[in-house]
């Protein structure tokens, strides 16, 4: 949900008297621009932008005032440390520690930091406040692991001759080349340059220096020209002044892919996957990406302007080769792109913190999903339920009104199992409350939900109500958890309840704190089908500067939150996914969280959407290149506001919503307060049956999703993934940001997102026969696109030869209730007959898995007999997993496009592991015309899913 608007302390009554009345105007339908900065707003932007322009004009005649101290360079265990020496005016010179880490997997860390000078040089205003040290905490949060040195990297070259080589990575076939004058560094591969630091000569690491009152007379930087001051201890943005203790010391550099035309990630920004320059030109846009965690209200689409979250990691692709960059800082960033003929060159720059990049030198996109994911983890396998269809609404509006709606999908036989409350359940806007008038029994709403497995989500966000008769309130401020401002004092702003205060997730207290709130006895109303919604936690504060918390805040450790902002989302969803593990001693099932503000290792917690969008055409095909490049940027549990959150859809917007929400990771319906009802029972026919259609198919498809989930949860694959990401060599693909592949299955969606649609043309790289998955029409032809029909009632989704598809045809009310469900197989044969596919499946809620309890099968079609094999590790869960799932079983094998012969069996020879004796089957040969691939049909293998087993045709 949004903050209305930024709200001037002026407007703070008339803003308590709209939540009096109730009365929340639908603002226009355009992003407020003057609420958010522009670069040439922000000092450390503007500056860093006029050094590149400066740089770029000076050409040749320039040189990099940064040098490498050959005399003080060390090498051990897989690290080079050093000093780079910054010429600030001759002879003066500042030291910047560096450290370059060449780690086991192949992936190089550069970072650079500032020596911390005692020497009374560094006048800071508020001496026992503002930290004076460049932050280097945002490791905490976003890194797990990964970082284990290499033993086998090797200095390759001696230094004299200016430059520093160091071999690494898989036998030693990468190395970092690092000139010392200026300072520069290359990464190859197989002697290839692939990534460059510096070779533009951008790099700015804006030291620390006292204030002087009086600027002196003409004051000159290293470039010959006067620096401009004007935004180094103060800056004025829409009526609010940022104090800036430290003065300037913002972190650029330039970042080039030399032989590289695409560039992909850095989410979150509304726009096309494949990133575009940010210098102006036709097409082009004329302002960088900024990644500054806001609650943009309105936001605007096909625009580099920041959102809600922040993932630092850009990968740059080409025919051969995927590489990669992650800029650790969690700090406001910016990202300039521009591309010459066949390179492209990137200039990123953040306001504070140290300068930390790791470069990955792919070659393919896995590569960079797999050691990113090393680094800053994969995706927590979600409980079933959690993939499941989520319904939500600002508000259902008493415990009645949910039992109605959740009585209502049942009376419709329409699957669901989440129903969510926003806001308006509280009382008072406090947080662990529910309304009295409202929510007299949740209890009993809860125990309703219960009965067919559903669940329940509650809002729950970081602005705590700022009064001495709520004790959550009272407890949080005496016991000194609450964010600071810059005097020291507890932080005051507006938000939903009002006057508000902030938990300061970064403090251990407060994390410990955090958790004491979610046990049963503590949060009453809650039983164990009760998870969590964490929303403006980037943080949104309405009457703050650009709509959240001034940067001069203090956080725990003296940080000021200028240096952690863009981190300070994930530590509020990692104090309430650790409060969701300790509800209850010996309890323990996997928290599911969704949250709105994230950054880099977010998706080892919760899932995310793309907050408060619109009930537009133009938003609908949005949601695809957005929830495609967080797949790529190792957040794939993503999804956007089914229906559009502002606004009522037509019932044709609507339809072709679920129509597109089904292929989300994260598949949730959500609508504005002001907006009409339109849960799906409600739309008038033929589209309630649409709808309904859509979301049994998700249900039907629940095996497969969960399968690409656990892909996703062991090596960061994207959960959907785009056309670049699984057909790397096919440049005609690259771009292609509106169609989608469901894990590993070859399923293939492009959903209709534009009105009146009668058809899609979906693009085919390869020549393998691809199939509608309704009726297994045939398209193939490489490189070219398809025209796939998609009248209102129709899904467009293809199948590409050579896979197997899991499935559960039994439409239910819920997933739980299709727990024990038997299967159906679907193969679909490539040009030589084959096929392949897996299934992953646990309990669904617990950890068990990680000890072995779960079944992970192998599918395999050779052309005459289908074998399912063991592909997981066994555990000590193993056995008593496999007993709970032995009754279920295959009921229903089809093979599409079977061989001819065939049409002459009636049966088939069932083998299964550990039988007496094998069985038979029946075969049904199914001959269409019209283009329609013909079918066989297996009934009734009656093989385990948990076993072993051959099926011989
Ligand atoms: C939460 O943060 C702590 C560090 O404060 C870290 O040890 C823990 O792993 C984090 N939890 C998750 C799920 O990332």
């Amino acid at each position: 949900m949004m903050a209305r608007s930024r709200l001037s302390s002026s407007w703070t009554l008339l803003f308590s008297l709209a939540i009096l009345l109730g009365c929340l105007v639908i603002p226009g339908v355009s992003v407020k621009h003057e609420n958010f900065k522009k670069c040439a707003q922000s000092g450390f932007c503007k500056r860093n932008r006029a050094l590149a322009d400066d740089v770029s004009a000076k050409g040749t005649s320039w040189s990099s005032p940064y040098e490498l101290d050959h005399t003080d360079l060390h090498f051990e265990n897989g690290q080079l440390k050093g000093t780079i020496l910054k010429t600030v005016s001759s002879p003066q010179k500042v030291k910047l520690p560096l450290l370059i880490s060449f780690l086991e997997s192949g992936v190089a860390r550069v970072t650079v930091d500032e020596e911390k000078r005692i020497n009374g040089d560094i006048e800071i205003r508020h001496e026992s406040q503002a930290r004076k040290e460049r932050y280097n905490d945002a490791q905490t949060w976003a890194l797990i692991g990964g970082l284990d040195l290499s033993k086998s990297a090797t200095l390759s070259a001696e230094t004299q001759d200016g430059f520093t080589k160091i071999a690494y990575g898989p036998d030693n076939s990468y190395q970092a080349v690092i000139r010392h004058a200026p300072f520069s560094v290359e990464f190859q591969r197989d002697g290839q340059t692939h990534v460059q630091f510096n070779d533009k000569g951008y790099l700015n690491m804006e030291h620390w220096r006292p204030k002087v009152e009086v600027p002196a007379e003409g004051e000159q930087d290293v470039l010959g020209a006067k620096e401009d001051e004007s935004t180094w201890w103060e800056e004025t943005f829409g009526g609010n002044t940022d104090t800036k203790p430290r003065g300037p010391e913002s972190v650029g550099l330039d970042i080039s892919f030399p032989g590289y035309t695409h560039v992909f990630g850095i989410p979150e920004h509304a726009d096309s996957l494949s990133l575009r320059e940010t210098r102006g030109g036709s097409g082009n846009h004329e302002e960088p990406y900024r990644l500054y965690n806001s609650d943009v209200f309105e936001y605007e689409l096909n625009s580099p302007m920041t959102l809600y979250g922040a993932i630092p990691l850009m990968q740059a692709h080409r025919k051969d080769s995927t590489v990669g960059v992650f800029w650790l800082n969690a700090a406001e960033t910016w990202i300039d792109i521009v591309k010459s003929k066949a390179d492209t060159q990137t200039h990123w720059f953040s306001e504070a913190g140290q300068l930390d990049v790791f470069v990955f030198l792919g070659p393919s996109p896995r590569e960079i999903s797999k050691k990113y994911g090393e680094l800053t983890g994969y995706t927590q396998l979600p409980q079933q339920f959690a993939i499941a269809y989520h319904q939500c609404r600002w508000n259902y509006v008493t415990d009645e009104d949910v039992k109605e709606v959740d009585r209502n999908f049942d009376k419709y036989q329409i699957p669901y199992d989440i129903i969510w409350l926003d806001i308006e359940y509280l009382d008072d806007r406090k947080y662990f409350t529910w309304d009295p008038l409202t929510f007299p029994d949740p209890i009993s709403m809860e125990k309703q939900l219960d009965e067919s497995e559903r669940k329940l989500v509650v809002i729950i966000d970081p602005h705590i109500k700022n009064q001495d008769k709520f004790d959550i309130s009272k407890e949080m401020k005496s016991k000194g958890l609450a964010t600071r401002n810059k005097d020291g004092d507890i932080y005051e702003g507006w938000c939903w309840p009002g006057s508000s205060n902030w938990i300061d997730c970064f403090n251990p207290a407060a994390i410990k704190w955090w958790i004491s709130l979610f046990k049963y006895d503590r949060f009453k109303g809650t039983l164990p089908n009760v998870f969590i919604w964490n929303d403006m936690n980037e943080p949104s504060v309405f009457n703050g500067p650009e709509t959240t918390m001034p940067k001069d805040n203090l956080h725990h450790g003296n940080w000021e939150h200028r240096d952690v902002h863009n981190v300070n989302g994930i530590t509020f969803v990692n104090a309430t996914y650790q409060a969701m593990l300790e509800r209850k001693k010996g309890e323990i099932r996997r928290p599911f969280i969704l949250t709105r503000s994230f950054y880099a290792g977010a998706q080892r917690m919760s899932a995310m959407w793309t907050g408060d969008n619109q009930a537009t055409w133009e938003h609908l095909a949005i949601s695809l290149p957005m929830v495609l490049n967080n797949g790529i940027s190792g957040y794939p549990f993503a999804g956007a506001d089914v229906g559009g959150f502002f606004h009522n859809p037509s019932k044709e917007l609507l339809t072709r919503w679920y129509q597109t929400g089904i292929w989300y990771p994260f598949f949730r319906a959500h609508a504005h307060i002001d907006t009409r009802r339109r849960e799906p029972y409600l739309i008038q026919e033929p589209f309630r049956s649409i709808i309904t259609q859509a979301i049994r198919l998700r249900y039907q498809l629940l095996p497969a999703w969960y399968t690409a989930f656990h892909e996703a949860s062991v090596n960061g694959t994207p959960i959907v993934r785009p056309q670049f990401y699984v057909h790397p060599t096919d440049e005609a693909g690259f771009t292609i940001d509106d169609q989608l592949y469901l894990g590993s299955t070859g399923i293939l969606a492009k959903p209709a997102v534009s009105e009146e649609a009668t058809s899609v043309d979906i693009y085919i790289a390869d020549d393998e026969k691809y199939y509608d998955y309704f009726d297994y029409t045939v398209y193939q032809g490489a490189g070219k696109h398809h025209s796939v029909p998609a009248p209102m009632e129709k899904i467009p989704v293809l199948m590409q030869g050579g896979h197997i598809i899991p499935r559960k045809d039994r439409p239910r009310r819920s997933s739980g209730l299709m727990k024990y469900d038997p299967y159906t197989l679907v193969i679909v044969l490539d040009k030589n007959s084959q096929a392949e596919g897996s299934l992953y499946v646990d309990d669904g809620e617990t950890f068990d898995y990680q000890r072995g309890g779960y079944v992970h099968r192998r599918f395999h079609f050779d052309g005459s007999s289908l074998v399912s094999e063991d592909i997981a590790t066994p555990g000590p869960q193993t056995a008593a997993y496999q007993k709970t799932i032995a009754s279920v079983h295959v009921e229903r094998v089809v093979v599409v496009d079977p061989p001819k012969e065939w049409q002459s069996k009636n049966t088939v020879t069932v083998i299964e592991d550990g039988a007496k004796a094998s069985s038979t089957a029946s075969l049904e040969y199914v001959v269409q015309g019209d283009g329609k691939a013909p079918y066989a049909v297996v009934k009734n293998p009656n093989v385990g899913i948990g076993k072993t087993w051959r099926i011989e045709f």
